[in-house]
């Protein structure tokens, strides 16, 4: 009989996100550089009579036929085609909901990678990023992890260095969820302003902390910013409030979620104990490097 796996689903953030322009497909393509914090859910598979799955979330909103863990399911089982031994889905959910973090794309790879395991399927990294694209543009780089810059609609990878340690605030308005496609319908395309994410690249790759917390100074390095900060204004106050605090915030993905990367352990705890005391959702977390998880989990 397989064996229980457990699995964590790391959130991502945005550290650049430039939006290029529509596509026909109604996607818009990016080039951004996507960055795993350990700010995790995570996913246990156990054995169950008989075959098939079932899905059980400590997030009962997300119970559901949609979830990106039960499709991810239903895509690799139709892929294996062949019985599959019986096992129950359960995911911990840790990270904020349609937050900008990724939480449902990474819930997604973290399936992907544990059921291959669990069910004995043996497909590539390769297969699992191709059938990842088809469940969301975010799932290929959850799976990939570490530092990544992502081109076209988000599926396109090319692998940096791993970010050097930063002391990762992640913080979101209580209660605010956005809708990624509404965020992204409400772009005025002939105005948009791109932020050179290329620059950040090639500081990366040469590992120069100065010139990685010198990016962080621009007034934005994220398109989708010009579509949210004007009209939600908890975002925008929450960007202001973390720059008051001396840091230097931008936002995540689609948001409402901000984040600072912060070099001091102290300044960081600091900044997310106020931040809970004001009643701000706020964690303190840390860069995640690459090849972490290729092995889809931990057996116990
Ligand atoms: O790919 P995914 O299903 O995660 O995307 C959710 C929605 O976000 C898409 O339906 C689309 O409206 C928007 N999106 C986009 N361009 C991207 C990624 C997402 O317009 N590159």
């Amino acid at each position: 009989m397989a064996r229980s796996i457990t699995i964590k689903a790391p959130a991502k953030i945005n550290l650049g996100l430039a939006v290029l322009g529509r596509r026909a497909d109604g996607y818009h393509d990016l080039n951004s550089i996507m960055q795993q914090v350990s700010l995790s859910d995570t996913l246990v598979l156990t054995p169950r009579p008989g075959e098939g799955w079932e899905f059980f979330c400590t997030e009962p909103s997300l119970v559901g036929e949609d979830n990106l863990v039960w499709r991810a399911a239903a895509l690799l089982s139709q892929e294996a085609d062949r019985r599959l031994p019986g096992v129950r889905l359960t995911l911990f959910k840790q990270i904020p909901v349609e937050a900008g973090l990724g939480g449902g794309s990474s819930d997604a790879a973290a399936a992907l990678l544990a059921l291959n395991r669990f069910w004995s399927l043996n497909f590539s990294l390769h297969k699992l990023l191709d059938l990842g694209a088809q469940l969301g543009s975010d799932v290929p780089f959850c799976l990939y992890g570490g530092t990544v810059q992502v081109s076209g609609r988000g599926e396109i990878l090319n692998p940096l260095p791993p970010l050097p340690f930063h002391w990762v605030v992640v913080a979101v308005p209580a209660g605010l969820r956005l809708s990624t496609p509404s965020v992204y319908r409400s772009l005025v395309l002939h105005r948009l302003s791109a932020p050179p994410v290329n620059d950040l690249a090639r500081a990366i790759k040469e590992g120069d902390c100065a010139r990685i917390g010198l990016w962080f100074q621009r007034e934005s390095v994220n398109t989708l910013e010009e579509a949210v900060l004007p009209v939600c204004a908890p975002v925008a106050a929450l960007k202001h409030r973390l720059k008051e605090m001396g840091l230097s915030p931008a936002m995540s993905g689609s948001g409402p979620s901000v984040f600072a990367l912060v070099g001091s352990y102290l300044t960081a705890s600091m900044a997310v104990r106020s931040l809970q005391e004001e009643g701000v959702r706020a964690f303190l977390c840390w860069t995640v490097p690459g090849n972490m998880r290729k092995d889809g989990g931990e057996s116990v």
